[in-house]
């Protein structure tokens, strides 16, 4: 199995759900930044359990114990290495699901990729908790990226049908981001949290589970940044976003309503503003042209489809025995992924526009 991602950054993670711990290498990352540990803290508690009714009950610390690369808080140059201890788990719960295929889930394709030898319990390396690692590498790059003025933040913005207001793709602020940001239930529009937590409840209770949307936007990344064809910021960013669980849709800026509107609607007209910046009147873009950054808000949206693992009975098949059989799933999940997600995201995004950085022979670190 290899879950490496190579691109101005490095990131390997390793580990499975149900072992002694998970963890990232992270390579690249430039010496001499300023890294606030307490601050890693916080943006991984932001994914960690911790909600009974929206989250697992699986009580784990996520507490990163760094191995290298960061000294007297600021990094070295040398690797960046995190390891988190697993402690809460209960491998008995997958004892009738190690032959039986989760519908929805990666056992089916993990056992045929891996002649069955892949670790089962509590999903093993395909397991959601594999983004607390990642997570780690995005709370690195996310602090070197506000130290250069460029801020990332995410929101829910939709749990099935119930939809949040979008972040204002022209004229978001960093106050905007900052203030969805620190909310336990990060939504723009306050009014919708409730309703959307009875969404989740009331799948819960239901045995069934719900996905959503997460929206996630960037503010201060300079222009000219990214390659054209293969290389661009859509590509950079969708090659990491799709390495999270659960993720089936991205799209950038209007993305796929884009389709619906006549040219002379979605074209985004030039300007300079009185500072002497070129701008766009509406940003449809998303900030990306060509694959390169145009220097207006980065604006992207994930789908995430509803938890795999549930509780209510679903015809599968047992791969050893290849018969068809019911299935009950025990066991701690999520009844939805999305608000645990955000950060998960918005991390997504903090090593692939850091990685664009690097890359870039315009900017200089
Ligand atoms: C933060 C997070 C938590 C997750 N928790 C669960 C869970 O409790 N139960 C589950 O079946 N899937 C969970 N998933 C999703 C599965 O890991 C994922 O659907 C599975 O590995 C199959 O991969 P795919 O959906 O990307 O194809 C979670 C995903 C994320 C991002």
């Amino acid at each position: 199995m290899s879950s490496m991602w190579n691109n101005g950054i490095k990131i390997s993670i390793f580990g499975e759900s149900h072992g002694n711990g998970i963890g990232v290498v992270l390579d690249n990352v430039p010496c001499g930044q300023n890294i606030d540990f307490d601050k890693i803290l916080e943006f991984m508690a932001r994914r960690a359990p911790g909600d009974e009714k929206t989250s697992t009950k699986r009580k784990e610390k996520d507490f990163p114990e760094i191995m290298s690369g960061i000294l007297n808080d600021q990094t070295t140059g040398a690797p960046i290495c995190a390891v988190i201890r697993n402690t809460d788990t209960r491998s008995g719960d997958y004892g009738n699901i190690s032959a039986l295929a989760r519908p929805g889930h990666a056992d089916y394709t993990g056992n045929l990729r891996y002649k069955g030898f892949n670790d089962v319990r509590g999903g093993g390396h395909f397991s959601g908790r594999l983004t607390a690692p990642l997570v780690f590498a995005g709370a690195v790059c996310g602090q070197i990226l506000e130290q250069h003025g460029i801020v990332v933040g995410a929101h829910i913005s939709s749990i099935k049908d119930i939809t949040d207001v979008n972040f204002d793709a022209v004229r978001v602020s960093k106050e905007d981001i900052l203030t969805v940001r620190a909310k336990k239930f990060p939504v723009i529009d306050d009014n919708v949290e409730q309703k959307m937590l009875n969404k989740i409840e009331k799948a819960r209770l239901e045995a069934d589970s719900v996905g959503g949307i997460i929206e996630c936007c960037t503010i201060g990344f300079p222009a000219g940044v990214g390659s054209p064809m293969f290389d661009g910021i859509e590509n950079t960013i969708a090659s990491i976003i799709f390495g999270i669980p659960a993720v089936k849709g991205l799209e950038f800026g209007a993305g796929f309503s884009a389709s619906q509107l006549y040219g002379s609607q979605n074209n985004d007209e030039l300007y300079v503003d009185e500072a002497g910046t070129i701008k766009t009147e509406t940003n449809h873009h998303g900030g990306i042209l060509g694959g390169i950054s145009s220097g207006m808000p980065i604006t992207l949206k994930v789908a995430f489809k509803p938890t795999p693992s549930i509780g209510k009975e679903q015809n599968t098949i047992d791969y050893r025995n290849l018969s068809n059989e019911k299935l009950i799933i025990k066991g701690r999940h999520d009844p939805c992924v999305v608000v645990r997600a955000v950060p998960v995201v918005e991390s997504g995004v903090n090593i692939a526009l850091l990685s664009e950085l690097l890359n870039c022979p315009n900017y200089s670190f």
